[in-house]
């Protein structure tokens, strides 16, 4: 391979350049969380787990629930950091890939450590612009949607669904003042704004996830703990993690069964009914 096609496909080794995973390595079931601790908390819930690869933001664990092979790799923050480990994790064999993350809700009646699972984002990122046009819709899969559902109500959490405003800000962008208090004419009316059109929480990553994956055709949902509520000021770190780690493990397990009857009977897409055959 000449030196400009190494520059279009970096990688170490067999390893792509950032994730330092090898094609094969890695399940297709993946969660994405942006921190890395987070990886580990998955790999404790489940019956075995090892550590893949680590590399800047980029740590993996893969492990087997259940009987379901899965893994987690941590994407940092932000879209810049969750394209790279996107594109480079369906390259390596991930084809369904679930956004695990924190938030902050915007409807008051959403408690601390309430999960919320999102229908789709707002695409106030900075990286899929390099993708598609900003009518492109940044959707999740309908499989993993009702698959986190199910899973919430098997574990009994408390959950709410709705659409996501992903942005690459977390202080000026999600309404929260700079250093020194500075701010904006844009920054003081984010939240309002984003009340009126319903958008149910803030975070960083998911338009990205959701954009790349329709590109791609692979399979996206995301599920985030409420650890701050920007309508009632509150804030918890942590909060409601542990109960979204099962809920995501269920999840992976149930679209797993979902598969298989699509499988024995010759359906492309899934449907309630499929269950009961
Ligand atoms: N993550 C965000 O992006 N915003 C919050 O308020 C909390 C977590």
């Amino acid at each position: 391979m000449s030196e400009a096609k190494k520059s279009e496909e970096p990688k170490v080794g067999d390893a792509l350049y950032h994730i330092r995973i090898k094609k094969g390595q890695i399940p297709r079931f993946v969660f994405l969380p942006g921190d890395p601790d987070r990886v580990k908390v998955f790999a404790k819930s489940w019956d075995s787990s090892q550590m893949v690869a680590q590399e800047r933001e980029y740590l993996t664990y893969k492990g087997v629930y259940k009987g379901v092979e899965l893994a987690c790799t941590s994407t940092g923050i932000g879209s810049g950091a969750i394209a790279i480990a996107v594109e480079e994790l369906l390259r390596v064999g991930a084809d369904t890939l679930i956004r695990t993350g924190t938030t902050g809700a915007l409807w008051k009646d959403i408690g601390i450590g309430d999960l919320i699972i999102s229908l789709g984002a707002y695409r106030a990122d900075g990286a899929t612009m390099a993708y598609a046009p900003i009518p492109y819709p940044a959707i999740a899969n309908y499989e993993v949607v009702n698959a986190l559902v199910e899973a919430a109500e098997t574990v009994g959490a408390r959950y709410w669904l709705g659409i996501t405003y992903s942005t690459d800000s977390f202080y000026l962008g999600q309404g929260r003042p700079g250093f020194g208090g500075f701010t904006n004419e844009f920054s003081e009316k984010i939240i309002e704004t984003l009340e009126k059109l319903n958008i149910i929480n803030m975070e960083m990553e998911s338009s990205t996830l959701f954009t790349l994956a329709s590109i791609y055709k692979v399979r996206a949902g995301a599920i985030f703990a409420t650890i701050a509520n920007r309508e009632t000021g509150e804030f918890v770190p942590n909060a409601g993690v542990e109960t979204m780690v099962k809920v995501s493990n269920e999840a992976v397990k149930i679209l797993k069964e979902w598969d298989e009857k699509k499988k024995i009977y010759n359906k492309r897409y899934f449907y309630p009914s499929l269950i009961k055959k």
